[in-house]
């Protein structure tokens, strides 16, 4: 797939071919034990945004990637996401009955099944990694199970959302915040970059840097986006419960900062994504709309 595409071209391209991998690697729904399957297939295909699908696929692009390498790895990334959701709406957790405007996986299925789809998605990103038909050579691949591994553990996104349940009811310096977000948010979506520019020939040592630097950036904007469409969108725009944060007592950039504040600060880190992008090759390609994406999404 050439970068000449328009990104709405590009962008459908990338989301029919990730929709066709959760065809190929989910076990079909009809496979015994088929409660757990068919939980799976409701989970995984539900309508999410893929953001980080896309991130992968054009960080691959920028770097000279196959997009069928790259659509792997998205799709492995995108079972890691959906197993955090479906545990994260948990009753022990945020205890929330709506996502991606349908019933969270627990209120269509039961608790135990909830759990288990999480159980069963997270080795199935792992094997998609190990078993993907593609020339990857294992030492990309073995790097690739290294970065995902260890931006979803305990020190990346899980340990983000330890921080998230532990500071229920408290108050955070914005330093705080930022390392919670870091790692609940944050880490997958530097795997999501590192991922897709691993899949290619391109992605040197001096890249490094430059696009670690953008993807925090984003990760950031998008948090403190996700922040304010709790405290000031409808349910019904959002596909999940508004105002819950509040309702939660949860620490947010709305919460400790205001909405006016969290709104500025939001510009002044679409801003400074903007700078990043210019330390990219082709001033990052399909990142740069992406980026555009993060920060005028309304759900
Ligand atoms: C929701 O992520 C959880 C956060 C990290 C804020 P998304 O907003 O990407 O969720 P989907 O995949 O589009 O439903
Ligand atoms: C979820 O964060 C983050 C992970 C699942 C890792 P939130 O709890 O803020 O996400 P929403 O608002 O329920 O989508
Ligand atoms: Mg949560
Ligand atoms: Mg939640
Ligand atoms: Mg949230």
């Amino acid at each position: 797939m050439s970068s000449r595409l328009s990104f709405d071209q590009w962008k459908s391209d990338v989301l029919t071919q990730v929709d066709q991998g959760f065809e190929q690697w989910l076990p079909s729904a009809d496979r015994i034990p088929t409660t757990l399957h068919r939980a799976m297939h409701y989970a995984v295909k539900s309508p999410g945004k893929r953001i980080r699908s896309l991130i992968a696929c054009a960080s691959g692009d920028l770097f000279g990637a196959n997009i069928e390498d790259t659509v792997h790895c998205a799709v492995a990334i995108e079972l890691i996401h959906t197993y955090s959701l479906v545990h994260d709406d948990l009753p022990c957790m945020d205890n929330d009955e709506l996502r991606r405007g349908k019933p969270t996986v627990h209120i269509a299925f039961d608790e135990a099944t909830a759990m288990l789809v999480g159980d069963a998605l997270q080795p199935l990103a792992f094997n998609i990694l190990a078993n993907q038909q593609t020339k990857l050579e294992h030492e990309v691949r073995l790097k690739q199970v290294r970065v995902l591994s260890e931006s979803i553990g305990s020190i990346g996104m899980v340990g983000g959302q330890a921080i998230d349940l532990s500071q229920v009811g408290m108050s955070m310096t914005l330093s705080q915040l930022e390392l919670m977000h870091a790692k609940k948010t944050g880490a997958l979506f530097l795997a999501s970059a590192e991922l897709g520019a691993l899949c290619g020939t391109g992605y040197t040592d001096s890249c490094e840097e430059p696009l670690r630097n953008y993807v925090r950036q984003i990760g950031f904007g998008f948090q403190v986006v996700d922040d304010i469409l709790d405290s000031s969108s409808s349910t019904e725009t959002l596909g999940k419960t508004a105002a819950k944060d509040i309702r939660d007592n949860k620490p947010t950039y709305v919460t400790l900062f205001g909405l006016d504040r969290a709104k500025e600060m939001a510009s002044e880190i679409e801003e400074n994504t903007r700078n990043t992008l210019c330390l990219l090759p082709r001033k990052g390609g399909y990142l740069g709309d992406i980026a555009e994406l993060v920060f005028d999404r309304v759900y």
